[in-house]
C-alpha cells in the first residue's frame, strides 16, 4: 500500500509529529512545505516582483510565503513519489486548485485542537538543529535536556515559535486555511481527528483512518 495522505490542521495541531509516524509506518515520503521552505529560507526570490526578497522574511513573521514559490516546490516533490504524506499544503483556495491539478488523494485527515493549547504547544516546542526531530519542553521531553534522542544534535527553538508569531500564524490559519478544510469536509475521503488527545491516542486514530481509507 502506498497511500496518498493529506494532513490538515492549524499550526501546532501535530501534523509534523503524526506525519513522521505515518511515513515510518507506511513507508511513504513526508512532503512538508514548512521544512522545504526552512531549508531554503535565504533563497533569492528578488526577481519575482514580490514584497520580500527571501522566503524567511515571510516565515519569521508568520505570514504565508507567496503561492508562486510554494506551488513549484510541491509540484517537484510530489512528482518523485508514489505515496506520500503531504503536510503544510494547501493553505489557501489557490493552492487547493493547484494541488488538484498535481495529484489525487486517498485520505484527507483534519486535526483539531483548541487555540490556547496550540499556543502552549508551539511556544514550548523544541526541534533538533541537525535532523529536525520535534520535542516539547513539557509534553514530549528528550532523555537528556537540550539533546536530540535520535542523533545527539542540539535542540533549538524555531524563530517563528515566539508568542507574537504564533498568534499571527493562528490568525492567518483562520483567515486563509480554515476554508480549505471546509472545502474537503464532506468528501468521502475526509476524516476528522480529535488532535486534543495524547500523542499515542491521536496516532491510533490517524493510523486506523489511513488503514480503512487507503
Ligand atoms: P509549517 O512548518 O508548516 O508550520 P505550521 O503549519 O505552523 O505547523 P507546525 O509545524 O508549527 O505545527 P505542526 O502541526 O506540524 O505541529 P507539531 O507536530 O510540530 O510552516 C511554517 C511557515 O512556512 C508558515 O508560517 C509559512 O510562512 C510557510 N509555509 C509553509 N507552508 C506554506 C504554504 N503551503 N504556503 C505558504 N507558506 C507556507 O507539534 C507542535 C508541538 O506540539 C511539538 O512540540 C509536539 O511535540 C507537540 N505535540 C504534538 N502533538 C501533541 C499532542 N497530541 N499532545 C501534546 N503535545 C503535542
Amino acid at each position: 500500500m502506498n497511500p496518498k495522505v493529506l494532513i490538515l490542521g492549524p499550526p501546532g495541531a501535530g501534523k509534523g509529529t503524526q506525519s513522521e509516524r505515518l511515513a515510518d509506518e507506511f513507508g511513504v515520503e513526508h512532503v512538508t512545505t514548512g521544512d522545504a521552505l526552512r531549508a531554503n529560507k535565504e533563497m533569492d526570490i528578488s526577481d519575482m516582483g514580490l514584497e520580500y526578497d527571501t522566503p524567511g522574511e515571510y516565515m519569521d513573521q508568520g505570514d504565508l510565503v507567496p503561492d508562486v514559490v510554494v506551488d513549484a516546490m510541491v509540484q517537484e516533490a510530489l512528482s518523485d513519489f508514489d505515496g506520500f504524506v503531504l503536510d503544510g499544503y494547501p493553505r489557501n483556495d489557490h493552492q487547493v486548485e493547484a494541488l488538484e491539478e498535481m495529484t489525487d488523494l486517498d485520505v484527507v485527515l483534519s486535526l483539531s485542537v483548541p487555540r490556547e493549547e496550540l499556543v502552549d504547544r508551539l511556544t514550548g516546542r523544541r526541534v533538533c538543529d541537525d535532523c529536525g526531530a520535534n520535542y516539547h519542553v513539557e509534553f514530549d521531553q528528550p532523555e537528556e535536556p537540550g539533546v536530540c534522542d535520535e542523533c545527539g544534535g542540539e535542540l533549538i527553538q524555531r524563530k517563528d515559535d515566539n508568542e507574537a508569531s504564533v498568534r499571527n500564524r493562528l490568525d492567518t490559519f483562520e483567515a486563509e486555511t480554515a476554508p480549505v478544510i471546509g472545502h474537503y469536509r464532506g468528501g468521502e475521503d475526509f476524516v476528522a481527528v480529535d488532535g486534543d488527545q495524547s500523542l499515542d491516542e491521536v496516532w491510533a486514530d490517524v493510523k486506523s483512518a489511513v488503514e480503512s481509507n487507503a
